[in-house]
């Protein structure tokens, strides 16, 4: 019998596992409360873990696979930490990051939808963490998706929405880009999550730059008033990490950001990711009978 508790974060997303050391192998029973927890919530918070970075694999892979990422973006300290690991942070030798994301405030998005195969999973493991800011927002796409206006919903339908995102940016400062020069990749607007059947809105302020099929205006337009719902404080849980809180989020139905935080103290997390065994799946616009209780 799972002997620990679970307490939501909030009204609107997340869930705190509360009374597991992850320093051990997890029972299966465990591992499977958390799974469906984490189907039900979207994202898992654990705290006051001393993780090293196996331990931290070890977690993961009760979920999935951990991918390997590509080596390309990676600085020189993360190469020799891990072919899995992005440090998120803001720690600099000789002037130069020795991780990614260094500094302040992120727009919404999730991880990697500019691919085919995006990432399905993200967990987060936080080590240094400033003295104030730096909180992760996050925003479940499940609620923004059953929200919508009627009419919005129809207006979307079935329709693709294309996401590429330039790695110079945390923040848009313009609508141009550039296809030849950048990763990216058109997925339904609505997506169905394969464990959950239920449908999320696949879209983010940072890295959706277009719905097809209708025009320039339209397009804007559409995105404007979908970015707009998603950032509703209704569906927001904003995170205010403690060094050993490890996170796991649903990149299938959510989206995440960054609040701002002084350059002059020290932020550091590790991420690791899960693969995600299954393509992405279009859905339906939800309908009063499909959205969960
Ligand atoms: C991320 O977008 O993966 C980073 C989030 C954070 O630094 O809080």
């Amino acid at each position: 019998m799972a002997s620990f508790e679970l307490r939501p974060l909030s009204d609107a997303i997340g869930v705190e596992v509360i009374g597991i050391d992850l320093r051990e192998p997890l029972k299966p029973d465990v591992v499977k409360a958390i799974e469906q927890a984490w189907y039900d919530h979207v994202i898992v918070l654990v705290r006051d873990q001393d993780l090293n970075l196996d331990q931290q694999h070890a977690y993961a892979a009760n979920f999935g696979k951990v991918a390997v990422r590509s080596q390309s973006s990676a600085t020189e300290h993360e190469k020799k930490t891990s072919n899995t690991v992005m440090l998120i942070t803001n720690v600099r030798e000789n002037g130069n990051p020795i991780g990614t994301l260094p500094d302040g405030e992120m727009m919404f998005h999730s991880d990697t939808p500019y691919y085919e195969k995006p990432l399905k999973a993200t967990l987060l493991y936080a080590i240094d963490i400033p003295s104030r800011g730096g909180n992760t927002l996050f925003s479940n796409s499940y609620k923004a998706a059953e929200t919508l206006p009627e009419d919005l919903k129809a207006r979307i339908g079935n329709r693709k929405a294309l996401h590429i995102y330039d790695y110079g940016n945390q923040n848009k400062t313009d609508d141009s880009y550039d296809k030849s020069v950048h990763p990216h990749f058109a997925h339904p607007v609505f997506r169905r999550h394969p464990e959950t059947g239920r449908s999320a809105l696949f879209v983010s302020e940072l890295m959706t730059e277009e719905i097809l099929g209708v025009s320039p205006k339209e397009s804007k337009e559409l995105l404007q008033m979908l970015f707009e719902h998603q950032r509703k404080q209704e569906f927001v849980y904003e995170h205010k990490w403690r060094p050993g809180d490890i996170l796991m989020w649903d990149n299938r139905c959510s989206v995440h950001a960054r609040t701002d935080f002084p350059s002059d103290e020290r932020r550091m997390l590790r991420r690791i990711t899960l693969e995600d065994e299954h393509p992405v799946l279009a859905g339906e616009p939800p309908t009063p009978e499909t959205a969960a209780p």
